[in-house]
């Protein structure tokens, strides 16, 4: 989602749809302003659909006002539809919020506030931000922001405005973006960059646990304790196109490095005292699961490839998986309590949807795992969980794919039954450790310059470092164009050897210690070949120093959870061989991001 803000002595309305639609890559399945009036009328304008729809809105219905905010939502919690849209206002219509991020501890304050006589009109966790607002509301805007705020766990960047003040504008933020405009005679907020560039490219960067008071000439910037805090003022000279990638040059880049905080954001929801959650209904149903089914196509067939290892490894349930092309025209036996999951990041694929009309009409209970609220998958599976990676932009999948295996390891650790806090502890951890491991990232750019004119590269390794494998030939493949392979490494010696020279690259994912004697002798066999050799393996591991021509390392965790590391690996290796070879990553040629027919 994104958020918008102005305040100043222009018509806020068309500025905030102008910041808007520079915002829309952050999502756009429904957007929103709400402006005071001079005479402390609030209005609010909001519809379900692209910006061109609230654009229509607005002409038709006008709004008058010089003090605003703005939203362009990419939906969480509740469909996309015009009652769910941004911005949301308390009971009496006299205070307006919008939000991105997500409130993690929404479902009690909900209760806790229709305790106290609201009703709520959205599904939206949003909502609960303006009744609160208002609840501690008697005069002070920024106070009562500054006392809601102090009850909301999770993420928010948001801006609120009240009819009683034509002339302010708060905004509050913990783990989503917020940067403020500063101009003469306006100031402005938003969720990046790009949409202030029109107005001005003096910024000041709101922190962490930090509020602002924004009056059209002044910003007052104040800790959760009422503080006043200075704040220098930045200059951007990004042009547009470079603010919308964050200064990143590509959008796949951006969102390789988005990584920690999407996984952080698939965890966090989900965890609560200690355990995992994830819908009641889900949880019921794994509870009772027997044998699950996994389908998707691309990176989400991958996906289902490692859960298949770390569910029959973790919760010795037997776990069937198949490319969606397959599953639609094969004979499927099915059993009844049967699970499948059906895995998609646009949730729009026809022959994954295909495959779950299928599991349907044959009785298989289905669980879709996607990244779009209301997407066609997510309507017509049984139940739903959705990965929290915001939009994806580059064709080549990245943070949808972690995302999902994310969720995978949280089915995994509800279907084992007997908790386990050291393993969820790990799992907690991923976030942090995938953060660490982006901090080497010029490690692979170096390796990538000596090695992307490599005419074959195979990817192999045992177990999930197979199934990952899999997937980091794909991810050269599709934006390189480097013919690519993955092998189960027992497997080289029947057949694919002979396809082994010295133009070769073999990487070798070995981080399965029980494996490592098997994994250095297939490394010896390749590098006899006259093959380069490539090992991914742990921080602390020196099985392989003497072997392999190069040795990366990524941080220690559970070997089970590494394909959530190792994939990050590959998918920098393949964008940097792709902009050494002069392609466009984010465009790769013959492919689409979503595919919609057979
Ligand atoms: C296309 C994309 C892939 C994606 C696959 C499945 O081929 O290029 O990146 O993995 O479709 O898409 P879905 O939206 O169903 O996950």
């Amino acid at each position: 989602c994104g958020i918008v803000g102005y305040i100043g002595s222009d018509q806020a309305s068309p500025i905030l749809l102008e910041a808007l639609r520079k915002l829309e890559y952050r999502g756009y399945d429904s957007a929103g302003i709400a402006v005071v009036q001079e005479n402390h009328n609030l209005l609010v304008r909001k519809i379900k659909g692209r910006l061109s729809n609230l654009e229509l809105l607005v002409q038709q219905q006008p709004v008058e006002g010089m003090c605003g905010i703005g939203h362009t939502r990419w939906a969480t919690h509740g469909d996309p539809s015009d009652i769910n849209s941004h911005p949301h206002t308390d009971v009496s219509g006299s205070i307006a919020v919008v939000h991105n991020g997500i409130i993690e501890n929404h479902a009690a304050l909900k209760t806790w506030l229709e305790k106290h006589g609201v009703t709520f009109k959205s599904q939206t966790d949003s909502e609960v931000i303006a009744h609160l607002v208002d609840f501690h509301y008697n005069g002070d805007l920024l106070l009562a922001v500054m006392e809601t705020v102090k009850r909301l766990e999770g993420s928010y960047a948001i801006a609120v405005v009240c009819e009683d003040y034509p002339d302010r504008l708060v905004v509050a933020r913990k783990d989503s973006p917020l940067v403020i405009g500063r101009f003469q005679g306006c100031n402005l907020i938003a969720s990046d960059v790009p949409p202030l560039l029109g107005i001005t490219r003096e910024v000041q960067y709101l922190n962490d646990h930090e509020l602002a008071l924004l009056t059209s000439d002044d910003v007052t910037i104040y800790s959760m304790d009422g503080d006043k805090l200075e704040r220098e003022i930045t200059h951007v000279d990004w042009d547009i196109e470079a603010a919308e990638k964050c200064g990143y040059e590509h959008f796949m880049l951006k969102e390789i490095f988005e990584q920690p905080k999407a996984l952080q954001d698939t965890l966090a929801s989900r965890i609560k005292g200690g355990e995992i959650h994830l819908a009641p209904a889900i949880d019921a149903l794994l509870q009772e699961c027997t044998h699950l089914l996994i389908v998707g196509c691309g990176s989400a067939y991958h996906a289902g490839m490692v859960a298949k290892y770390v569910i029959e490894h973790f919760a010795k349930i037997s776990v069937e998986v198949d490319v969606a092309s397959e599953m639609r025209y094969r004979t499927p036996l099915c059993r009844q309590g049967d699970v499948c999951i059906v895995i998609s990041q646009s949730g729009e694929t026809a022959d994954t949807l295909a495959s779950l009309r299928l599991l349907k009409e044959l009785g298989v209970k289905t669980i879709a795992l996607t990244n779009v609220v209301g997407s066609t998958i997510s309507r017509e599976a049984d139940f739903v969980m959705y990965t929290q990676a915001g939009p994806e932009i580059a064709v080549a999948s990245t943070k949808a794919l972690t995302t999902q295996l994310m969720c995978l390891y949280l089915i995994a650790m509800v279907l084992k039954k007997n908790h386990d806090a050291t393993l969820l502890a790990q799992l907690s951890q991923i976030p942090s450790l995938a953060q660490k491991l982006l901090e080497k990232q010029e490690d692979i750019q170096r390796f990538a310059a000596r090695q992307f004119n490599k005419d074959k590269v195979f990817f192999m390794g045992r177990l999930t470092d197979y199934a990952i494998s899999l997937e980091s030939a794909l991810k050269l493949k599709e934006i390189s164009y480097t013919h690519s392979e993955s092998f189960a490494a027992g497997e080289l010696k029947h057949g694919p050897i002979a396809l082994v020279d010295e133009s070769t690259l073999v990487v070798a994912m070995c981080t399965q210690p029980q494996l490592y004697k098997k994994m250095d002798s297939n490394i010896k066999e390749v590098k006899a070949r006259g093959a380069t050799a490539l090992v991914v393996t742990f921080d602390r591991v020196h099985e392989f120093d003497d072997t392999a021509d190069e040795v990366f390392r990524i941080p220690e965790t559970e070997p089970y959870f590494t394909p959530m590391l190792t994939v990050i690996v590959s998918q920098l290796y393949a964008y940097y061989c792709s902009v050494l070879k002069g392609n466009d990553p984010d465009k790769p040629r013959n492919l689409a991001k979503s595919v919609t027919v057979e």
